[in-house]
């Protein structure tokens, strides 16, 4: 069985009194939830800025919710200015990182290559990485979705071996901040996709085992039909993770 995740990706917001606040509240919803926490049907992460790492890391070390980066090195260390590897996001708590989003495809000029390389890293560091693929507006017009994501996987995903495997995120470029989202049959079949797509090549056993999570404009108003669907193991949550409150209320509609 797939524990659903439900990640919060916090982009580039926050300081540290914002943050320090935004991790109490959660925190204490999660200790006052009814049903509480450990009857939530999830897993809850959360994934701030990396300056922001060591304040949100000290707050929920000792909790369930957990910590992840936003993006990493494909180096172990050395003369690259600006960035951080993934034995540093391993050292500040994390166990996760989140990689190939399309903001860091399109802002950094990231390709499936460099993207594989970043998730080899993170595994051999010791973290679960979250690798982001999905279609844009034009390509889903032109019905490419299925191919399109299909590319990216075969050029991003990292040779998978034993231990933990890495996590799928299907984001649609044009759900992304936008306030719209496929349908719920459309997500099926992406999801179904990417699930066949696993199965022919990893097998159906170590297949069933990777979790594909939604993400694009995920909000308590429509987690709830969003998380039903087939294969849908979980939400990366952009703009709604910002709100203790909202990123509750998608955890709970996991079941
Ligand atoms: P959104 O972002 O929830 O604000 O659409 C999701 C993401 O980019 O991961």
């Amino acid at each position: 069985m797939r524990r659903k995740l439900i990640a919060g990706n916090w982009k580039m917001n926050g300081l540290r009194a914002s943050a320090a606040s935004l991790i109490q509240e959660l925190l204490d919803g999660i200790s006052g939830a009814e049903p509480s926490f450990e009857l939530l049907a999830c897993e809850l992460l959360v994934c701030p800025p990396a300056c922001l790492l060591e304040t949100v890391g000290g707050l929920t070390a000792g909790t369930p919710v957990e910590l992840g980066g936003q993006d990493c090195h494909c180096a172990e260390a050395g003369a690259h200015t600006g960035d951080i590897s993934a034995v540093m996001l391993k050292d500040a708590g994390c166990a996760y990182v989140i990689l190939g989003h399309s903001e860091r495809r399109s802002d950094h000029g990231e390709s499936d290559a460099l993207v594989r390389a970043k998730a080899g890293a993170a595994l051999a560091a010791g973290l679960t990485p979250i690798v982001c693929v999905g279609e844009t507006a034009a390509e889903r017009d032109d019905g490419r979705t299925l191919a399109v994501v299909e590319t990216q996987l075969a050029g991003s995903l990292p040779e998978l071996g034993p231990g933990r495997p890495p996590i799928i995120a299907y984001e649609p470029v044009w759900a992304i901040g936008s306030g719209r989202t496929p349908s719920t049959s459309e997500v099926g079949e992406v999801h179904g996709g990417v699930r066949r797509w696993l199965e022919a090549r990893l097998g159906a056993e170590a297949a069933a085992a990777v979790r594909i999570l939604y993400g694009g404009s995920m909000k308590p108003g429509n987690a709830a039909e969003l998380l039903a669907v087939p294969d849908v193991d979980g939400g990366l949550i952009g703009g709604a993770s910002l709100k203790a409150e909202d990123f509750l209320a998608i955890a709970r509609a996991c079941g």
